[in-house]
Order: C-alpha cells, then structure tokens, then sequence
C-alpha cells in the first residue's frame, strides 16, 4: 500500500508540474490521471491514499470520500467565544492570549484555530501530524486559506504544521517552551456519529496515547497537559488526569494535569 499524487481531470502542465514536486517534496509515487476516475487509480495501484493536486485546491481521496482543509466546526465555535460563551477545550486548557500551545495530533486543524483565535496574533500555535498527506494538505491549506471573515482569516493563518510524530517530537524539545500541549488521539471507543471524521479516521494513527509521551509533554508544558476523550474513557486514569472538564451534557470530555507554572 502506497499513497500516490496525482493531478484533477482538468489539468495543465503547470498542474502536473506542481504534484510531480509535490511528490518529490514527500516521498510519493506521482501517477498521471490518464482520464482515470480517482477509484480507478486507487484500484490499479492498491493505494493507502490519493494527493490530488488542482488548479485552486489540494485534496486527499480516500476509500470513494475526498477532504479538503476547511475550519469547520472551528467557524462556529470562534463565533461562540465571541459571544462570550465558553468553549470546553479553551476552559479545559486555560488559555489566554500570548500563549503558546502545542497541538500533538493536529489532524484537520479545527482544534488549533480554535486555539490559535484564543492566543491572537502574539501566541503561538504549532500542530505535529503523523500522516504526511494530512500534514501537507493542512498546512498548505492554512498557508493559501482565505475567507471574507477576517476574524476567521486571521485564526487561521500563522499556524504552524509539522509533520512529526509526537512521540519523537516532543523528546527533542526543551523543558517548559510551550504554555499547553495538548492531544486528541482517535478515540479508542469513536463516536460514529461524527461523519466529518470519516475520511479522516481512514487516514489517522490510531494508535493510543503512550505514558512516555505524556510524560514529555509534562516537561515541555509550563500550565497544563490536555486530553480530549470520550467522556466515559478510562484513559483519563490511565494518562494521570488530576481534572476533567466538560462531559456532563455531551460525550466529550478534557482531562487537565496541571503543572502550575503562570496558571492563574
Ligand atoms: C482525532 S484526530 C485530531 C483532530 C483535531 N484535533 C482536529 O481538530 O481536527 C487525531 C490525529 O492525530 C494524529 N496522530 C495520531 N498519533 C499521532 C502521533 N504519534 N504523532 C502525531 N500525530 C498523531 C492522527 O493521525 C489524527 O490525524
């Protein structure tokens, strides 16, 4: 199983220029579309996953289902906190503006422009992603994004995507030099319900947390470790929660370690 790069049906040189670089950039085989539909390629070269590069758009098809970056539930809630209600990650994480959070598991990034509205434009948000196609079509996703909202515009752009996994990342890093880092593994029990995250669930590592990386995560954050998980999870124990946030009215919940340092 490989993932491949390719090219939409209507394509231009400069197109298949572009996802032949972008193959290059990542490692991946480039395939020429030949007039294929997208299921045709994935069949012919058993693939794990499709980069299809187009005139205005970078996709990932996967399984028959495409995704693209957009904020999603992110629009929504930024324009909760702007009414003044409260957001569970953000209360959960207590996060304020000029902070600095670091996302281990960004995915599609809706979290992280929550996070990265709350912080503006003197914080700091950085997401780590596993999966390289996710990395790349979020992070150019962010770099390209535009939107007539400019509260929106601006909760996007300056975040940071890495394509890392966390449990070497964060050993490289130094002792307190994030105000929070924080993990949304796969839920080890999903919630089916959550249809945006179907393709996504294809794509991710599905791996659980480790002890080691929670670990590290205590040295590098200066106030608080965060874990979203169904709010019935053992993991909360398991991961050393002193404190959950939310749950009560919905399935979700944010376990809390809390470190101290300039957590007022
Ligand atoms: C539930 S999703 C995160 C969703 C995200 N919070 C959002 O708002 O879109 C979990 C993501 O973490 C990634 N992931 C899992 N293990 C990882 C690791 N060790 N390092 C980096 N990313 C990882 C998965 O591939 C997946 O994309």
């Amino acid at each position: 199983m490989q993932a491949l790069v390719t090219t939409s049906l209507n394509t231009s040189e400069q197109i298949i220029n572009r996802a032949k670089n972008i193959a290059y950039k990542l490692g991946l085989k480039y395939v020429k579309r030949r007039k294929k539909s997208l299921k045709e390629l994935e069949e012919e070269f058993l693939s794990s996953g499709i980069l299809v590069v187009s005139k205005n758009k970078l996709s990932i098809y996967i399984d028959g289902e495409e995704f693209f970056f957009h904020p999603g539930m992110a629009k929504i809630r930024i324009k909760a906190l702007k009414n003044g209600n409260n957001d569970q990650m953000i209360n959960a994480m207590n996060l304020r503006l000029g902070d600095s959070v670091l996302d281990c598991t960004v995915g599609l990034g809706s979290d992280a422009v929550v996070a990265n509205y709350v912080v503006g434009e003197k914080g700091l948000v950085r997401g780590l992603e596993i999966n390289p196609l996710m990395a790349y079509v979020v992070k150019e996703g962010i770099k390209n994004f535009k939107n007539p909202s400019s509260v929106l515009e601006k909760a996007v752009k300056g975040i940071e995507i890495i394509n890392a996994d966390h449990r070497d990342y964060l050993k490289e890093l130094p002792d307190k030099s994030f105000s929070v880092v924080y993990f949304d593994p796969m839920f080890r029990n999903p919630v089916y319900k959550s249809s945006g995250m179907a393709p996504l669930r294809k794509l991710a590592n599905h791996e659980p947390l480790d002890q080691l990386s929670i670990k590290e995560a205590c040295r590098v954050a200066r106030k608080r470790v965060v874990i979203k998980e169904r709010s019935s999870s053992d993991e909360f124990k398991r991961l050393g929660c002193t404190k959950i946030i939310g749950g009560k009215k919905s399935p979700i919940a944010y376990g809390v370690i809390a470190l101290g340092g300039d957590d007022k």
